[in-house]
């Protein structure tokens, strides 16, 4: 699934908690994404990450004029608002508690964004294959409590898959997860991505985890974002342990460590390093 993806000198600004004033949040980011593949987005906290992705997915907030400046063109076209080519998992996934699995992986063929995106006599079949290759095809009547954190996260996963987004937008999404289901989905996301080669973005904190799935891992500096460097990542998927201690990633891991440091000192927040 081609899409290219491209941000043009944003610039994003809100009034400031104050009301006096603005904060700049976004300086002149410049990005773009060409071909699919897992692009990771690692910046300080409170740098503008969720800024620039909800940009890329076409949310806006309300009463503030978004992007400030610049432009976000999907295949060549202006992005002002939602639009279907993308969808977005966040680390609080928001499954509908009074509906199954099966409904709340049903309910976006309701809204008017998606409900025509796929024939209606196709669905059925589209939700059970989704279901089951986030490894809930047993749960379609289980309700979002009576599943774990894990498998709400699949479920939300599962939900954005089932359109078949050629854009797919992840905002820490496996960040509230313990580590050993963390790694359970990191390891189901390279096998999805594999079958449904889309263009996916990445917002992380972990090092690990961009070196663990990115071809690419851009570095937004502190806030005022801008991207501070970009990193390609040539070695396959799954990567090993082994590769994970290997020169060349511990190499990496220490290039990414200074940069954000570099973001410390000038008053960013943290970054995890699990490796
Ligand atoms: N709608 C808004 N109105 C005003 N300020 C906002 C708004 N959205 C975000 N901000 C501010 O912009 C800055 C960047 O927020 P954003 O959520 O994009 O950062 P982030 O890098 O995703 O942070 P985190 O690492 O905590 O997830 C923060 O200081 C935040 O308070
Ligand atoms: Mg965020």
């Amino acid at each position: 699934m081609s899409v290219r993806v491209e941000l043009k000198d944003i610039v994003q600004e809100y009034p400031s908690a104050d009301g006096e004033g603005i904060v700049r949040v976004v300086d002149g980011v410049n990005l773009v994404y060409d071909k699919p593949g897992i692009h990771m987005l690692l910046g300080p906290s409170g740098c503008g990450k969720s800024t620039v992705l909800k940009l890329m997915g076409g949310v806006r907030p309300d009463g503030v004029v978004s992007p400030s400046s610049g432009e976000v063109l999907i295949d060549g076209k202006p992005c002002d608002g939602p639009h279907d080519d993308a969808v977005m998992v966040f680390q609080q996934y928001a499954n509908f508690p009074h509906l199954s699995a099966y409904d709340n992986v049903a309910f976006p063929f309701k809204l008017k964004l998606w409900k025509n995106r796929v024939p209606a006599g196709e669905r059925d079949a589209r939700i059970k294959e989704v279901l089951t290759a986030v490894g809930l095809g047993d749960k379609l009547h289980h309700r979002p409590s009576q599943l774990s954190g894990g498998q709400n996260q699949r479920l939300a996963l599962a939900q954005a898959l089932v359109l078949r987004p050629r854009i797919l937008l992840m905002d820490e999404p496996f960040g509230a997860l313990d580590a050993q289901t963390r790694a359970e989905m990191q390891d189901l996301l390279v096998d999805l991505w594999r079958e449904q080669q889309c263009l996916i973005v990445f917002v992380t904190h972990d090092i690990t985890e961009a070196l663990l799935l990115g071809d690419r891992v851009t570095i937004l500096s502190t806030k005022p974002a801008r991207v501070a460097r970009e990193f390609d990542i040539t070695e396959p998927r799954p990567r090993s342990d082994l590769w994970l201690r290997s020169t060349e990633a511990n190499r990496l891991e220490s290039e990414i460590l200074d940069l954000l440091k570099e973001g410390n000192v000038r008053g960013g927040g943290q970054v995890r390093v699990t490796i």
